[in-house]
């Protein structure tokens, strides 16, 4: 037995970094991935490297209509869904004083807008079909502030607490749902590179942000995935609401 086996998991945000690694995963395990993203190419090839396990959903986690098209998808492809993973992501550097309206909506719209309207489709999916898990992904910086990231914060801030508001109501209801929040550190993936890349003070991006970590480095997609599975795979069936950290050390 495969730790996911005939599990049928969609992954917003699923062609890049964490989510394209946790679809890899997923079909490693002998799940199904269907990989929800606007980044059409992408998505498209990595369905393709994950053959008839694998399959692609155009998705903007912004709009309603599309989540019920790429649900409605996974269910046509595969029958039924097991599992979400709320990993489409935008980040964006500003503090209060540089934060534009524009930019505070668009961070916030996807980060947090995005996942509650993930969470509304996969609720009224999975319902009457026995139930499953989300996973919402969150951040380090959904624990703690900086003053650097303040809209990011504020949208994974609110994924956190939607996290448990989202598992309060589907224990409530029996519906045999969990979700669960996930709080990465600095994990080396494409949203980071504009980091990697500046320079902070007198040291460059990489070096600053590995020296974060107690453990001296940046994480890695994959040990993001592990977690992840973990959520929803059944070892994990009397976790919900909680926080999943996996940061290296860096909030300890
Ligand atoms: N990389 C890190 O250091 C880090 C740390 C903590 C949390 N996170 C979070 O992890 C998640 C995954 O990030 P990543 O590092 O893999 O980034 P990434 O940039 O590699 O992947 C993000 C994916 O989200 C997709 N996406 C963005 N906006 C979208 C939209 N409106 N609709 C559909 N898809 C959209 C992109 O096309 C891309 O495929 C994000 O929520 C991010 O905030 C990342």
């Amino acid at each position: 037995m495969s730790r996911l086996d005939g599990k049928v998991v969609l992954l917003s945000g699923g062609a890049s970094g964490i989510g394209a690694e946790t679809a890899r995963l997923v079909v490693r395990e002998g799940g199904r991935a269907v990989i929800a993203d606007r980044d059409e190419e992408r998505g498209r090839a990595l369905a393709g490297e994950l053959g008839g396990s694998g399959h692609f959903e155009t998705l903007d986690v912004t709009n309603e209509a599309a989540w019920q098209r790429a649900v409605a998808g996974a269910v046509d492809r595969f029958g039924r869904l097991d599992g979400l993973v709320n990993a489409a992501g935008v980040g964006v550097r500003n503090s209060i004083e540089d934060c534009s309206l524009a930019d505070y909506r668009r961070v916030n719209d996807v980060n947090a807008l995005g996942t509650f309207l993930g969470c509304k489709a996969a609720v009224a999916a999975m319902k009457g079909s026995g139930g499953g898990s989300i996973v919402n992904i969150s951040s380090v910086l959904g624990l703690r502030g900086a003053s650097y990231a303040m809209a990011y914060c504020a949208s994974k801030g609110a994924v956190r607490l939607l996290t448990k508001s989202v598992a309060l109501h589907c224990a409530q209801m029996r519906y045999g749902i969990r979700c669960n929040s996930v709080h990465p550190g600095y994990i080396d993936t494409p949203m980071i590179a504009p980091a990697l890349a500046a320079s902070m003070g007198n040291m460059d991006g990489r070096q600053w942000l590995e020296e974060l970590h107690p453990l001296g480095r940046l994480g890695r997609p994959e040990e993001v995935a592990a977690m992840i599975l973990f959520l929803l795979s059944d070892e994990s069936t009397f976790s919900t609401g909680s926080e999943f950290v996996c940061d290296g050390g860096l909030t300890a």
